[in-house]
């Protein structure tokens, strides 16, 4: 380190957990040399934006294929980050064929299912054992009002699908830590249940290292006071908080819109896309501000926090361009669409210095 202190995110921040991003996968493949530099410098750790998720592991019955995410790992590996697994279990990116009886064209049945999710698991974790740091287990299956989403998986199986998964996960690579995961983890009824199943999993014997707060933000969501509460009743839980999604959505959202469903899918109209030729100065500081608000949450929090991980590294590579309404420009990110830190990354490593 230079006399001058920490000069980079991952001098600062990596001093008290890892700071992460998301790598899609033109960037893991190599080909984005900005990325390979952004990276190095600034991050110790990466997790796949989709290369990794079932649909792409595992497109047919009995048929794994690891070719983009084996790339990741060994990107990973060149360019000195931690691998984070990102995910095992989730309603959306599934393949279809896990939930149907295949040419009968009838829903599966609840043994074929729960014969898929540990197969599915076995493989996966087996394949990278030894090579991740921690897998997101379950991903966001808590509605916002604490009841646990209706999706296929606890349509057939109930909540036992979450024990089924982390049990597997555990016997397939015990050395891997084992995370829940979800969107919008500042509202009260969601914060509960995640607590609830957290000491469920542990009262069971089951192994959860840490919960993960997506943390797909806005300008003025969340409430600020409820997010520092849902740190700290997740670490009373006695597991590790991880901001594993972290970005700052700064174009206004339509009506209706909420989350972080990736089903959600506007029309676009010209006024949610007002910044298509930059972002006026008064919404880069209120942009700034709020970085700021969160990075000093982050701070006071640190020896709650085992990890925080952007959605990505530059803005041009968002999806937030794209979801919940395709074609914007939006300015999500900590780096800009040159792969240029914006001034707020400085600030950002003085606090932690
Ligand atoms: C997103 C990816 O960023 C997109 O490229 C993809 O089209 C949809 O999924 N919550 C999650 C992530 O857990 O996996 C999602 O990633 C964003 C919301």
């Amino acid at each position: 380190m230079s006399p001058a202190g920490a000069q980079t995110l991952k001098e600062a921040i990596g001093k008290y957990c890892l700071i992460g991003a998301a790598v899609n996968q033109w960037q893991s493949d190599g080909q984005v040399p900005e990325a390979d530099a952004v990276l190095e410098k600034h991050f110790n750790c990466a997790v796949a934006e989709n290369c990794m998720k079932p649909e792409t592991l595992a497109p047919a019955e009995g048929i794994f294929d690891f070719r983009v995410a084996d790339k990741f790992v060994n990107y990973c590996r060149q360019h000195n980050l931690k691998v984070l697994g990102h995910c095992l279990v989730w309603h959306s990116q599934a393949p279809d064929w896990w939930f149907t009886n295949g040419y009968a064209a009838a829903p599966a049945s609840k043994e074929v299912l729960k014969e898929r999710i540990i197969k599915h698991i076995k493989t996966v974790v087996g394949h990278y054992k030894g090579q991740v740091h921690g897998w997101d287990v379950v991903n966001e299956a808590i509605m916002d009002d604490g009841s646990f989403r209706k999706s296929p998986y606890y349509n057939l199986l109930g909540e036992e699908f979450i024990e089924i998964a982390f049990r597997t996960a555990h016997e397939a690579d015990p050395d891997a830590e084992l995370y829940y995961n979800d969107y919008s983890m500042s509202g009260q009824a969601k914060r509960e249940a995640v607590c609830r199943l957290v000491r469920n999993l542990k009262a069971k014997g089951l192994r959860i290292d840490g919960v993960g707060m997506q943390s797909h933000n806005g300008l003025d969501y969340p409430n600020l006071e409820e997010y520092e509460k849902s740190i700290d009743a997740f670490a009373a839980c006695g597991v590790k908080v991880m901001i594993t999604e972290l970005d700052i959505n700064v174009l206004p959202n339509p009506e209706g819109f909420g989350g972080a469903d990736i089903a959600q899918n506007f029309e676009l109209q010209q006024k949610y896309n007002p910044y298509v030729n930059g972002l006026p100065k008064d919404k880069a500081r209120e942009l700034d501000e709020r970085w700021m608000a969160l990075f000093n949450i982050y701070y006071k929090h640190r020896a709650q926090i085992s990890r925080i991980n952007l959605w990505g590294i530059s803005d041009g590579g968002s999806w937030l361009n794209g979801w919940p309404i395709k074609g914007r420009t939006n300015y999500p990110l900590l780096f800009d669409r040159q792969y240029q830190p914006k001034p707020v990354v400085n600030e950002i490593i003085k606090l932690y210095k």
